[in-house]
This record gives C-alpha cells, sequence and structure tokens, in this order.
C-alpha cells in the first residue's frame, strides 16, 4: 500500500438530481465576496505601513528608525515596534473570538444573518480607519474589522458549501479562496496608487475597506438561506421550495430527506467539541489541527502583510516595494487558477507534495541571498540584479503555496470529517488558522530583527516538516465521496487502527454538508 493510505475508487456515492442553475451561481458570487474583505485587510496594512505620512502621525518612532539609515544599523530591525505589529495582528485575534460567537448566531439564526451582521460590523471598522485620529482609533476599528472577517470567514464556507450541488463543493470551495487573493491584490493596487497622493493615501486604503463590505452586506440582504439553516430553524416547507429553486427541478425528494436526516443525526450529538475528542475522531482532530497551522507556518504572511516593509527592508525603494506587493499579489491571483482546474484530477497529495518542495526550495535561496548580502550585522543594500533575482523566488514561492497550501489549507479540513464532527472541525480549523495568523503577525519584525536571514531558513525547516507530515499521515481524499471518507482512514498505513470496524460500512448515505 501506498504510504499515503489507501485510495477509495470516487464510485458508490449519491448522485441527486441537480442543474447549476443561475440563481445558485449568483448567490455563491455573492457569498464568495466575504472572502473578499478577509483578502484586502491581509493585503492592506503592510502597503499602509510603509507609508512615511501615515508612520509619521502614528508611529513616530518607527519613522525616525526607518529614516536613520546611515549604513551602520542593521536593516533588519528598522521596522521592529510591537504597536505596529499590533495595528495589523489585532484583528486576526478579534477574528478568533468572533467565529464563535458567529457559529452560535450562524447555527440559531441562519447563515445570512452572520454574513450581514458580519458586514454591518465590518463597515463601521472601515469609517473608525479611516477617519482614525489617534493608535487607539486605528486598533479599535481594525478589532471592528477582525469581529466582521470572523463572522464572514465562519459562515461563508459554510454557506457555499451548503447552497452547492455536490459535485461542484470542492470548486466552489476553492472559489472563497481565490476572492481572498483578489482582495489581497485590489488592496496592493489601492495601496500602489494611494502612495502617490501627498497627503492621506493611507486614509483612503483604510476607508476603501468599505466597498467589499458593502458589496456583501447588501448582497447578504438579498441572500436567500439555505435549505439545512431552514430545516434546522424547523421551516421544513420553505427549506424545500429553496432547495428546489436552487437544484433547478423538483426531483429532490432523496436529497431533501437527507438533509432532514442530517440534521436529526447532528441534533443528537449535543457536544460536538467534545465528541471530536473520541478515539474513533483522532485522525480527523489531529488533520483539522495541524493544517491550519502548518498553513500559517509557510511563512506566506510574512509576504502577504509585510511585502512592501520587506521589500524596503531589502533595500527596494518606496514604489519598488510597493510594485512588488502588486507583483506577489497577481501571482498569488493567478496560481490559484492551476489549483482549481489540477485539485479534482491530480489530487490533493501531489499539490501538497511539489508546492512544499517548491517552497523550500525558494525560502533556502531567498535566506543564502539575503545572508551573502546583509550577513548577520543587517547592513548592506541589494544590487539591482540581486533585488530582482529575490522578488523572481518569492514570486515562485507564492505561486506554490497558491495552489497547495494556500485552498487546500481550508479544502481538506472541510471535507475530512463525517457529519457529526464536520461544524467543530470546522471551527476548530477557523480557529486555529486565525490564532497562528495573529502570532505570525504579531512577531515577524521581531523575528526578522533576531533571527535576520535565519528567518527564511526557519519557515524552509517547517516547510520540511508539514510536507514529511504529509507524505505520512494525510492521505488522498480527491473523489471520495464525503460521506465514504471513514474507508480512506480505515485502510491509512497509520490511522487505520483508531477506526472501528463498525464504522465503514455504517457510513451515513448523505452527501450534503451540514454545518
Ligand atoms: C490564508 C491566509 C493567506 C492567504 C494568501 C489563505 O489561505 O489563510 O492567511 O494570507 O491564503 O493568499
Amino acid at each position: 500500500m501506498a504510504v499515503g493510505g489507501g485510495i477509495v475508487p470516487g464510485s458508490g456515492g449519491k448522485q441527486y438530481e441537480a442543474r447549476v442553475t443561475p440563481f445558485v451561481v449568483i448567490a455563491c458570487v455573492v457569498a464568495a465576496t466575504g472572502g473578499l474583505i478577509f483578502g484586502y485587510d491581509i493585503g492592506i496594512s503592510g502597503g499602509v505601513t510603509s507609508m512615511d505620512e501615515f508612520l509619521l502621525k502614528f508611529f513616530p518612532a518607527v519613522y525616525a528608525k526607518e529614516k536613520n539609515t546611515t549604513g551602520h544599523d542593521s536593516q533588519y530591525c528598522k521596522f521592529e515596534n510591537h504597536l505596529l505589529t499590533l495595528f495589523t495582528s489585532s484583528l486576526y485575534l478579534a477574528a478568533l473570538i468572533a467565529s464563535f460567537f458567529a457559529s452560535a448566531t450562524t447555527r440559531k439564526f441562519g447563515r445570512k444573518i452572520s454574513m450581514t451582521v458580519g458586514g454591518v460590523i465590518f463597515l463601521i471598522g472601515a469609517v473608525l480607519n479611516g477617519a482614525a485620529m489617534n493608535v487607539s482609533m486605528l486598533i479599535i476599528g481594525r478589532i471592528l474589522l477582525g469581529v466582521g472577517i470572523g463572522y464572514a470567514n465562519q459562515s461563508v464556507p459554510v454557506y457555499l458549501s451548503e447552497m452547492a450541488p455536490p459535485k461542484l463543493r470542492g470548486a466552489l470551495n476553492i472559489g472563497f479562496q481565490m476572492a481572498i487573493t483578489i482582495g489581497i491584490l485590489a488592496a496592493s493596487l489601492v495601496n500602489y496608487g494611494t502612495s502617490k497622493m501627498r497627503e492621506n493615501g493611507w486614509r483612503i486604503s483604510l476607508a476603501l475597506a468599505a466597498v467589499p463590505a458593502l458589496i456583501m452586506t447588501i448582497g447578504a440582504v438579498f441572500l436567500p438561506d439555505t435549505p439545512n439553516s431552514l430545516i434546522e430553524r424547523g421551516q421544513k416547507e420553505n427549506a424545500r421550495a429553496m432547495l428546489e429553486k436552487i437544484r433547478g427541478t423538483s426531483e429532490v425528494d432523496e436529497e431533501f430527506a437527507d438533509l432532514v436526516e442530517a440534521s436529526e443525526v447532528s441534533r443528537q450529538v449535543e457536544q460536538p467539541l467534545k465528541t471530536i475528542l473520541e478515539r474513533k475522531y483522532r485522525p480527523q482532530l489531529v488533520i483539522t489541527s495541524l493544517i491550519p497551522f502548518f498553513q500559517q507556518f509557510t511563512g506566506i504572511n510574512v509576504i502577504m502583510f509585510y511585502a512592501p516593509v520587506l521589500f524596503k527592508t531589502l533595500g527596494f525603494g518606496d514604489d519598488a516595494s510597493l510594485m512588488s506587493a502588486v507583483v506577489t499579489g497577481m501571482v498569488n491571483v493567478l496560481a490559484t487558477f492551476v489549483s482549481i482546474f489540477t485539485v479534482d484530477k491530480f489530487g490533493r497529495r501531489v499539490l501538497f507534495l511539489e508546492g512544499g518542495i517548491q517552497m523550500i526550495i525558494c525560502q533556502i535561496g531567498v535566506g543564502a541571498l539575503v545572508a551573502s548580502v546583509f550577513g548577520v550585522s543587517g547592513t548592506g543594500s541589494f544590487s539591482k540584479g540581486t533585488g530582482n533575482l529575490a522578488l523572481a523566488l518569492i514570486c515562485v514561492y507564492v505561486a506554490a503555496f497558491a495552489w497547495s497550501w494556500g485552498p487546500l489549507g481550508w479544502l481538506v479540513p472541510s471535507e475530512i470529517h463525517p457529519l457529526e464532527t464536520r461544524s467543530a472541525g470546522q471551527s476548530i480549523n477557523v480557529s486555529v488558522n486565525m490564532f497562528f495568523t495573529f502570532i505570525i503577525g504579531q512577531l515577524f519584525l521581531s523575528m526578522l530583527c533576531h533571527l535576520k536571514f535565519g528567518l527564511f531558513f526557519f519557515f524552509g525547516g517547517w516547510v520540511v516538516t508539514m510536507t514529511a507530515f504529509v507524505y505520512f499521515f494525510v492521505p488522498e481524499t480527491k473523489n471520495v465521496p464525503i460521506e465514504e471518507m471513514n474507508r480512506v482512514w480505515k485502510s491509512h498505513w497509520f490511522w487505520g487502527k483508531y477506526i472501528p470496524d463498525d464504522a465503514v460500512g455504517l457510513a451515513h448515505h448523505n452527501t450534503t454538508n451540514n454545518a
């Protein structure tokens, strides 16, 4: 047997009657704009924190340090400032906490209410940030943005997977990641434009977050709720009518019965977070907790948050730094398409393993380049040629992430759970992801200051670890009907012993995703 575990043929799952209706496509496109607000925030803060006017107004000490480049000071430390990193990372801590509240709202009041609440809170945050007069206003605004994102990231993926016909679920799931990357790119383009303004460029950058938020909030008001959510809230008739509408057929008996059954099964599990600790869910628990942790330890957000700051550290000029962020943002969007077209064909493991190796090579390359130019003292500067080589290596690294750990970091945890632990698994996934996004956001500038070029080797070491982990412990899940996933675990060389015999074959025949 292959080390990765047995591969279950993708047959035997149920096929429901379902057309891909324009209605469902529009609903999903609108819902996916939730990814835009997340992406916009990831991409905006790095550019803003590298703008002189912004630094001068809110973080004068950083500004003074940055300008003090006499050639004797370490380049590695010029941006180290805990208040500055708190500006970036406070959002993720807020999102982490909010996602727990969102989970209750989403269950009790429906997915669209969560999206609307998220959009409105986010809007207030954007206004506060755009109007900020002092650091407190900035950070409170950022926290509100975080709460909005916590709500959106909790409800949007659930909404998408419930609305999507089963055979499109993978592609639609990556649609959310696509929206994230478009948001990041939009932010870096906005930063590039506003940095040319004499004053208040940063205000416009921050306030424009209101645009994707408005799209999402207004969209959410008009979105229908999912059949699953309607059943969950006792509205069976409406649920059936909605299911017929989104599937474009009245032949929905089977899927409807499965939705009702799924809702009953999940109602019996009173404490999903306790259930998931049972031995038979060990493979899912371990993988759901490790994947978001590993995703953040690829070091991707060093690039996404701080690309302009990083490029400035490497000696690029202001303009070149912001332009470089636009370039990495474009690579990120384009490379995501690769995963959409290959994920169901070549499978998750091939993408994980290839992407991992490609990232390791780039990280070693960038680390070596930075070491050779800046050494341990951190003095020196890149020539044009070495600068471009570093940028090229970073782009190849971003591409690798964009077709591996980016989309798969969200897709895999969402598809490996049986119904009864799927929702708990999703909360663990989101909160672990947000927690480590916070940690990286908060620690990166200090790490750069202390680990110096070793920072690139540090993340490279983690990518070696996670690639080995995938090789040994993450089985292939492409084309496996979601409710037959237990067979995959059962035939795995390591996880097999955790799965009781009766768990295989007794799987619920239900291919819906119940959150
Ligand atoms: C990650 C983010 C990251 C983004 C980059 C997402 O999957 O969760 O942390 O910034 O990808 O495109």
